[in-house]
């Protein structure tokens, strides 16, 4: 293996990683912004910002696959003329190094909860902290230089930024279009109790749409350019744009072609001395009967107003000092001292913030994720809300309610929506069978969090259709109804289009290179295709859903209604029994549980395969709802994951990897060996065979399947292998039978975030909100030591201390306030509480 080198290291007490190369082996990104206005923004910079939309409402331009590799984002061009440089105007820099890769005295970037902060020296140095102040539709740069010599340096400064002409689809494809379009406006005097100087991006404003953005500057400025070619020269690059290499602007203001925004700034600084420069990224939207104050001139107040808010150093200090508070509390929530710093930085900072980003984004927007491919996920964004619903509950139960909408009425679902519009996505379609499972896993994890069962009652349409709405719980009755209206000839669910593994497309049977895996059924008619994925979901929600309508029965007012939810109850209890009799009799393959039959009832992931002859998802469900530990099923499960599916950096999907295409299972077969859903390690699916170890009470196991992904462990050992960012999960390590195992692909925006907390802070740390309290319930490596988790939960606050005593699993006493509690769910009451457990 090559040698493993560090680019960077966590610094915990500022919730930081520091990165100090900016050469890292792919860039190593972070996201700003919480609620509508966003922004990915690379280690050197690079990256874009959109409004809620990352297709629909793109703000800045953004090129995929580029080579060099991220290039295009928020630059800053300095130039120096300075008695010890001779009195010539030395060779352009950036603080984050790139584009122009002059090299650096010193550079670092530091990515935070919702900022960073990249800081270059060149002479003098220069130190840009990035961040989307909260409830507001910008993005701040904040840049300081400062000059510590003991000379005068007078600087040239450029600023750039790249408009994308709002649709990020259209704006990479119809050129014939959008070569003649672009607009901007440009105010360079400075009015009045506001100076400095803004362009404006009003493509297409002057007809359908009523938003425009800006880039503003709070000083006077020397010069302006807003025309790319005028600017950069079309046989220029990045890095060496003519305006900046021949140190003047042309003052261009762009009529179609490509428009951009550039600030020219000529600073002074006296030995010592340092200045503040505010930029800042706005997106304003404007009433249709007000969107111009006279013919072609937009009307600029509320950008006006937003510059007002954010103009001053002062200013930009004081909200970012709100950012850092409010993650403050988010991260109060839940917080853990076990005394491992790789564990706790991942619970108590990374981990959650990453469940925070892919709650915001879905698959959406990442390095990986182009932003125009794919909305929110029905399935995926369910899953993320199990990660995020005890940070901001109220944003939880919308979340809920906007997925429940884009539901059917016989249960099935829309596969994904777009987050601007709300719709369901006609492209993809529906037809995931697993998906109707996952609203009832989303909604139980929020009410057990906050309390709330009035949500049931909400009132929540079908396909969005006004006219068509019916509560939220007769959406998960219809859910569970979907699965059991859908069974095949071994009484198990039928597959769909694909369960959770995307690429299991067992109706598609394809040899047209271009048809979609997901979208195409060539052969559905009397389909057999059978899940056992599908199966322990099922069981698993099924058991959550029959405990939810007992729990209702007792809140019920009237007689009627407990009796109506008691045999509710009743009926999905059975459909559970039967569905663990129908695995048990067919799912089960003599050392693990099957994956699924084919359309033509032929086992898959079976011994009798030739290759793929186990796979991991059944395994984890079926642990997970303990389908036949009696028989010892469940034992033999987890412990044929450790012989076939572990290896060095992880457990692999399936084993042995697919080397052909089997046109009767579709996309999977269709991977190199190792990589994706054919045998790689797909991370997202690890933990459910970690909380199958932890419900069978093996937390040795459980420990070392979990330190084996856990990014800060991986930090330590392969940074240069592993390739993606270190302080997050990513969605795919490449497995035992890829060509460079344990590299990292796909970072950010996975289900993988939210598994690992659910499994970390409620199965292994054992802290587990229930609809009474919080049931403790650990599962541990018999090395753990005591260790404290601080819990808010609704209005209380507990500290509970955990003494393990070697155990690896099992509760033996708990003292609430000093008093023994029986069982083990301390009954939920408001205030401050301490909680002593013995194992
Ligand atoms: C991707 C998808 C997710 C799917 C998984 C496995 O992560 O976002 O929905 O379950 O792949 O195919
Ligand atoms: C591909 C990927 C899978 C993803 C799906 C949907 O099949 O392998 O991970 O979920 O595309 O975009």
């Amino acid at each position: 293996m090559e040698e493993q080198k560090r680019y960077g290291h966590f610094d915990d007490q500022h919730r930081e990683y520091v990165i100090t190369d900016p050469k890292t082996p792919w860039p190593w990104i972070n996201y700003l912004g919480n609620e509508d206005f966003f922004s990915l923004i690379s280690n050197t910079a690079g990256g874009y910002s959109f409004y809620k939309d990352a297709k629909f409402r793109r703000i800045t331009r953004y090129r995929y696959n580029n080579v060099p590799m991220d290039n295009g984002g928020r630059y800053f061009y300095i130039r120096e003329n300075s008695p010890s440089t001779g009195g010539n105007w030395e060779e352009a820099w950036n603080p984050g190094w790139k584009p122009c890769k002059t090299p650096l005295d010193f550079y670092e970037c530091r990515h935070g909860m919702g900022y960073s902060r990249i800081t270059g020296k060149n002479g003098v140095e220069a130190s840009v902290l990035f961040f989307v102040p909260l409830k507001k539709w910008a993005e701040v740069q904040k840049l300081t230089l400062k000059n510590e010599s003991a000379e005068v340096k007078r600087l040239k400064l450029f600023s750039f930024e790249e408009w994308c002409l709002w649709n990020a689809a259209t704006d990479m494809e119809n050129f014939q279009r959008n070569f003649s379009t672009g607009e901007v406006e440009i105010e360079t005097s400075p009015l009045e109790g506001l100076g400095g100087a803004t362009i404006y991006h009003k493509t297409e404003y002057r007809e359908r749409r009523n938003h425009y953005a800006f880039y503003h500057v709070n000083t006077e400025i020397q010069g302006f350019d807003t025309d790319r070619e005028t600017f950069v020269g079309l046989y220029n690059e990045f890095a060496n744009p003519d305006a900046v290499m021949e140190g003047r602007p042309r003052n261009s203001h762009a009529h179609g072609w490509s428009p951009i925004a550039s600030h020219y700034i000529e600073v002074t600084l006296q030995p010592g001395e340092s200045k503040d420069f505010v930029f800042l990224l706005g997106y304003v939207e404007n009433e249709q009967d007000k969107k111009f104050i006279a013919p072609q001139v937009i009307n600029k107040e509320k950008a006006h107003a937003l510059i007002a808010e954010l103009n001053t150093a002062e200013k930009v200090d004081k909200a970012f000092a709100e950012l850092c508070a409010y993650w403050d509390a988010l991260l109060n929530i839940y917080h853990v001292k076990t005394g491992n710093d790789k564990l706790d930085r991942m619970v108590n900072i990374w981990n959650q913030y990453q469940c925070m980003v892919t709650f915001n984004f879905s698959r959406s927007a990442s390095f990986f994720e182009s932003g125009i491919g794919r909305g929110m996920g029905f399935r995926d964004s369910n899953q993320d809300l199990v990660g995020f619903v005890h940070q901001i509950p109220s944003r939880a139960r919308q979340r809920i309610i906007d997925i429940a909408s884009t539901q059917f009425p016989d249960g099935g679902c829309y596969h994904q929506y777009q987050p601007l519009t709300k719709r369901g996505n006609n492209d993809i379609g529906g037809g995931f069978n697993d998906d109707p499972c996952w609203l009832i896993f989303g909604t139980v994890a929020y009410i057990k969090e906050t309390g709330d069962f009035g949500i049931l009652d909400e009132m929540v349409p079908f396909d969005n259709q006004p006219g068509s709405e019916v509560t939220l719980f007769e959406h998960l009755k219809i859910s569970m109804d979907h699965v059991i209206n859908n069974l095949g000839p071994h009484m198990l669910p039928l597959i769909g289009r694909a369960d959770w593994n995307d690429c299991l497309n067992l109706n598609c049977f394809s040899w047209d290179p271009n048809e979609s895996f997901q979208t195409t059924e060539n052969v559905s008619e009397g389909t057999k295709a059978e899940s056992l994925m599908i199966a322990g979901l099922f069981v698993v929600t099924a058991k959550e859903y029959v405990s939810l309508c007992h729990k209702l029965a007792r809140l019920s007012s009237s007689q009627d209604t407990a009796l109506a939810y008691e045999a509710e109850a009743d009926r999905m209890a059975a459909a559970a029994d039967a569905m663990t009799e129908a695995v048990k009799k067919h799912g089960w393959d003599g050392e693990w549980y099957l994956r699924a039959y084919d359309f033509y009832g032929r086992k898959i992931g079976s011994h009798e395969c030739e290759e793929a002859k186990i796979f991991i998802e059944s395994q984890g469900w079926c642990t997970m709802a303990e389908i036949g530990a009696d028989e010892g099923m469940v034992a033999k499960s987890l412990d044929s994951c450790k012989k076939y599916l572990e290896c060095e950096h992880g457990m692999v999907l399936n084993n042995p990897a697919f080397t052909k295409y089997i046109y009767e299972y579709g996309e999977i077969s269709s991977y190199p060996e190792g990589y994706k859903e054919n045998a790689g390690i797909f991370c997202h699916n690890n933990p459910w065979v970690i909380i199958g170890e932890c419900i069978a009470g093996r937390g040795n196991d459980a420990w070392s399947h979990y330190a084996k992904i856990l990014p800060s462990y991986v930090e330590e050992k392969y940074q240069t292998l592993h390739k993606v960012e270190p302080y997050v999960n990513c969605q795919m390590v490449a497995g035992k039978d890829a060509f460079r195992p344990g590299e990292g692909k796909n970072s950010w925006l996975t289900g993988t975030a939210a598994w690992m907390w659910y499994t970390v802070s409620e199965f292994i740390l054992g802290i587990k909100p229930d609809y009474d309290g919080i049931r403790i319930d650990p599962c541990l490596p018999e090395t753990a030591t005591d260790y404290t988790v601080s819990r808010k939960f609704r209005d209380a606050e507990y500290e509970i201390t955990i003494h393990p005593n070697g155990a690896q699993k099992g509760v033996k006493q708990i003292v609430l306030d000093g008093f023994a509690v029986e069982g083990t769910v301390i009954p939920y009451t408001p205030g401050r509480h301490h909680v002593e457990v013995v194992m």
